[in-house]
């Protein structure tokens, strides 16, 4: 299979880390969230723990921080193929650091309104032990507050509350959202309705890797 190195970008709660999952899975290609490598780091109390207070007011982590973080992970032998990334880049400057290293295929944009991501983000339940994500309502977990996966107790994000959500969304807002102009100029963009259920994102996710990937 050729390379391919692809982006999901949207809002927070706008699925990126659900369907970036099944990208992974269905292409064999690492999914690289910088989301959680920084909760992973929080909470091992590494040189790069302070990442949790930023996190936790709803703010982005120095770039220092997150790309000694992604340099790293990109240069792991399992992106020969590729990858996925989701959380990155978060404005132009990282998507100019991100240009300098690797070539970028699709850029795919979840457009999601504002209500079905408030829903989204303060439904979610992730699992303290392995980070599997649930939601209440969309993806109840069989047995209830118990990690499918693993058995451990699900917990809410602490910027899944409702102040903190505001905080990112202002983010997204300000920084992240002129990336889909910068992508669109390069002829990488690619929207989705990621307003629809997450098989039927999924569906549409699929066929326009398939056409790209033809
Ligand atoms: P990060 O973890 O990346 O958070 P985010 O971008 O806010 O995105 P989320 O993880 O909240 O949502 P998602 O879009 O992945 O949705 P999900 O699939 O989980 O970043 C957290 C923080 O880390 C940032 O605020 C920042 O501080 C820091 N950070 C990270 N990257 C950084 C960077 N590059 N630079 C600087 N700082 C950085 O879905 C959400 C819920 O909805 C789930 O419960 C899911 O089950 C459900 N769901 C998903 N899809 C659907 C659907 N179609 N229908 C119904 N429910 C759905």
């Amino acid at each position: 299979m050729k390379k391919v190195n692809i982006i999901v970008i949207g809002p927070p709660g706008a699925g990126k880390g659900t369907q970036s999952e099944r990208i992974s899975g269905e292409l064999g290609i690492p999914h690289i969230s910088t989301g959680d490598m920084l909760r992973q780091h929080s909470d091992l109390e590494t040189e790069h723990g302070m990442a949790r207070d930023y996190m936790d007011r709803g703010d982005l982590v120095p770039d220092k921080i997150v790309y000694s973080i992604l340099d790293h992970r990109l240069k792991k032998r399992d992106t020969e193929n590729g990858f996925v990334l989701d959380g990155f880049p978060r404005d132009i400057s990282q998507a100019r650091h991100l240009e300098s290293m690797e070539k970028i295929d699709a850029v795919i944009s979840l457009e999601v309104d504002k209500n079905n991501v408030i829903r989204r983000l303060t439904g979610r339940r992730i699992c303290d032990s392995c980070g599997k994500t649930f939601h209440l309502d969309y993806k109840p977990p069989v047995k209830e507050g118990v990690c499918d996966k693993c058995g451990s107790d699900l917990v809410q994000r602490e910027d899944d509350k409702k102040d903190v959500i505001e905080q990112r969304l202002k983010k997204y807002r300000d920084k992240t959202l002129p990336l889909k102009e910068f992508y669109r100029k390069k002829g990488v963009l690619r929207k989705v309705d990621g307003n629809k259920d997450i098989e039927a994102v999924w569906n549409d996710i699929k066929e326009m890797i398939e056409e790209f990937l033809r």
